[in-house]
């Protein structure tokens, strides 16, 4: 048997015997559901992936795809120039930016988890903290840890204040804690728009975080992986229109009220130096998901306010730079912007449609939702289906000498987990759980709506149907 202390100190926190979520995961990415191949595949409501421009992106990129003598060379480690300069382009032509970005404030790196990652390695020493509101998007907490050993803090906060600027409280209380507890807070990460609950800050939200960071000293990590990805209440009149007929067409969220804010870049802010030192705000994007194209593994960070963050961030992105290759190719796709504009348009239009339809579905099966509007998920209230299937579970262990579970407060998020293995296992579909989102109480799961119609309403009805059964 192997020791395992022959591994670096690192090496052995990140391994683990228990490989069940590894295994479920797995089931999902290596038997998908497929109607004419594998019809009893699992279908995959739970990766974050846009996949319903997918022929379109397949065309244009097929048309552009051709390697040339400098793609067999290994290019500048930090992103080639020229697709830094198309990334620039791009930003500044859809984030409203105050100032231009440079090309020379970006490190193009593989994706961005390695981004992620690049910049906790730049910031953090092990044992730092970083914080984040819950529910939160759960790889955050590997991308801090598995090779910085920064440590991710959560901030429970209410979802109603969730947008608002009362949050803030939130944060000084848990700075406070780790403050007393002799732990250094050294930056926060901030998901905007919001993954898992697919909302964008407000303006004063956004400013009151960033002035606590400020008061403190602390990094603010903007993830704006979803930017482009709002389809609902993009502007100030978007959002009063929708205000107008919102009572009709979404119905049962119950306390969950359908809050709209237009996505705000910080990239955009007149004032920034008044808020905050701008050294200290780092932004992130990448193809993954506004460009549907997470198997590119390409990603960004934008620095235009830190030179000196910026030289570690290319010092280290050796490790983490992506093929010269895709990034011609990607050079290619932004530079067409027409191309851009109109995939852009084409993406914020199917997925509105896909969120209609979904969250349609779900009112007519009385699951109530968290109202969202961007991102490619929507966090659902599972809990009556976890109070079933854990009667059932009862049952088959006592037959009907049990006491019957009858409220949420009496399940637990080792129930929930129990139940997630189950849906995926036997049910043949893939979610994220309460559990991986760090959700406030058992019962929660965020669903991918970003899939055809067809498959994700099977991939519903599956979800009921095996809970029901
Ligand atoms: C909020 C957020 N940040 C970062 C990432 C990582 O994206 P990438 O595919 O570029 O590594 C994701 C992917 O799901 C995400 O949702």
């Amino acid at each position: 048997m192997f020791d395992r202390k022959l591994l670096s100190k690192v090496a052995q926190s990140n391994v683990t015997d228990d490989m069940t979520v590894t295994e479920t995961y797995n089931l999902a990415i290596n038997e998908p559901y497929d109607k004419e191949t594998n019809p009893n595949g699992v279908l995959n409501l739970g990766v974050a992936v846009n996949k319903l421009q997918e022929d379109i992106m397949l065309e244009k990129l097929n048309s552009i795809n051709q390697v040339t003598r400098k793609d067999l060379e290994y290019g500048d480690h930090t992103g080639s120039i020229e697709l830094r300069t198309q990334i620039a382009n791009t930003v500044n032509r859809h984030f409203n930016v105050h100032e231009n970005v440079n090309p020379n404030d970006i490190v193009v790196v593989n994706g961005c988890t390695a981004g992620i990652d690049v910049i906790a390695s730049v910031i953090c020493d092990p044992g730092d903290a970083v914080l984040v509101s819950t529910p939160y998007y759960y790889s955050l907490e590997e991308d801090v840890n598995l090779r910085v050993k920064a440590v991710l803090v959560s901030v429970p906060i209410p979802i109603d204040e969730t947008q608002e600027k009362s949050q803030v409280k939130y944060y000084e209380e848990k700075f406070n804690e780790l403050e007393s507890k002799g732990i250094k807070t050294k930056m926060i990460i901030l998901c905007n728009p919001h993954n898992p609950l697919g909302k964008n800050y407000s303006r004063e939200a956004l400013e009151s975080i960033l002035e606590f960071a400020n008061k403190h000293k602390i990094f603010v990590l903007m993830d704006e992986i979803y930017a482009l990805s709002v389809y609902r209440g993009k502007t100030v009149e978007d959002i009063e229109n929708i205000r107008q007929t919102s009572k009709n067409t979404f119905s049962d969220t119950e306390n969950n009220d359908d809050v709209l804010y237009p996505f705000i870049s910080v990239l955009s802010f007149d004032n920034l130096d008044q808020i905050i030192d701008p050294s200290l705000v780092i932004v992130i994007h990448g193809l993954s998901k506004d460009f549907c194209l997470n198997g590119f593994r390409l990603g960004w960070i934008i620095s235009p306010w830190n030179k000196r963050f910026t030289q570690a961030a290319q010092n280290i992105g050796v490790f983490s730079y992506q093929a010269i290759f895709i990034q011609s190719m990607i050079t290619k796709l932004l530079s067409d912007t027409q191309f851009i504009d109109s995939f852009i348009n084409l993406v914020n239009k199917n997925l509105l449609e896909n969120y209609t339809k979904t969250t349609q579905f779900l009112t007519e099966n009385n699951i109530k939702y968290v109202p969202a509007q961007a991102g490619l998920f929507i966090c659902v209230n599972l809990g009556n289906l976890l109070i079933k299937w854990k009667n059932k579970q009862l049952e088959k262990q006592f037959g009907n000498k049990y006491e019957k579970v009858l409220s949420i407060k009496q399940v637990t998020f080792e129930d929930e987990f129990n139940m997630w293995v189950d849906i995926v296992h036997n049910g043949r579909i893939y979610i994220t759980s309460g559990f991986h989102i760090r959700a406030h109480e058992p019962g929660w799961a965020r669903l991918i709506f970003a899939i055809p119609w067809e498959q994700l309403k099977l991939g519903l009805e599956r979800l009921i149907e095996f809970v029901e059964k």
